[in-house]
């Protein structure tokens, strides 16, 4: 069965429509990557499958659980973690704080005075262990602000993986990332729990051939291939795409 199934999705805004019959899933353990031009809808689809925006019809599973009407705290609950295309954590917090914010998200609950010492700790623990295993133990009393935009953004993901999910989503994790940030991203992704489903949307081909066990190309909403990378990535079609777009750029 898969981790993550999602069956002939559709979505518009207004007259613009940005999801076209979308179907694809992502077995446990899978790398899964989305490409697409802009505005193709890569984003759009991102928010119906963690719940932030709702499809018009179709269905999204989450190891079989019909989860297409749940709020992403539900999501969250079975097991799917997200980032977002743009940086969301709070800048004056550290980074241990940002995680463990995180932490108590997930288990839908703040600190306060009533809170078992036996609680916190527990979550305390839990972010420590997070942050360790992204190699980011050291840094958990610096102010977020303090770190590079590349750090920060691999604090998004351990935020991200604060509550073991089984699906992880990333929104185009190395956007504004140097080469060097870039690189150190791919090693993230690579060392993610290998059991854990991948599904990340990412613009760079070389990060794209470094991770991906396989390839969805979404064009004006619609699957235009799918399958393992080299073989999509040869299609004619998706050649066309990415060509056209070359040419057309050139050309301004
Ligand atoms: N909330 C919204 N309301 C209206 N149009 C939107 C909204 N969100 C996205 N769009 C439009 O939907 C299309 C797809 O956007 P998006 O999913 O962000 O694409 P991508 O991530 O592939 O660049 C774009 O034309 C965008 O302008
Ligand atoms: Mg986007």
């Amino acid at each position: 069965m898969s981790l993550l199934s999602v069956e002939n999705l559709n979505k518009a805004f207004g007259n613009l429509v940005v999801t076209k019959g979308v179907s694809l899933v992502v077995a446990a353990g899978e790398r899964h990557v989305i490409i697409g031009p802009n505005g193709a809808g890569k984003t759009t689809l991102l928010h119906q499958i963690g719940g932030q925006a709702r499809p018009d019809s179709g269905r999204i599973l989450l190891d079989g659980v019909d989860v297409t009407r749940c709020d992403p705290e539900i999501r969250a609950r079975a097991g799917l973690a997200r980032t977002f295309q743009k940086n969301t954590l709070f800048q004056r917090l550290s980074v241990f704080e940002n995680v463990r914010l995180a932490v108590q998200a997930r288990h839908g609950r703040v600190f306060d005075l009533f809170t078992p010492v036996r609680a916190r700790a527990d979550i305390d623990a839990r972010t420590q262990a997070t942050l360790e295993r992204m190699g980011l133990g050291k840094a958990g009393p610096e102010i977020l602000a303090n770190l590079s935009y590349g750090d920060q953004r691999q604090v998004e993901v351990a935020a991200a993986l604060a509550c073991d999910p089984k699906m992880l989503l990333l929104d185009e994790p190395t956007s504004g990332l140097s080469p060097k940030e870039t690189k150190e991203m791919i090693e993230v992704i690579k060392g993610l729990p290998t059991q854990m489903g991948l599904l990340v949307i990412e613009h760079d081909m070389e990060v794209v051939f470094s991770i991906a066990d396989r390839l969805t190309v979404l064009y004006y909403g619609a699957v235009l291939a799918s399958g393992a990378p080299r073989e999509v990535a040869a299609d004619p079609r998706v050649r066309e795409v990415y060509l056209g777009a070359g040419a057309a750029d050139a050309a301004h």
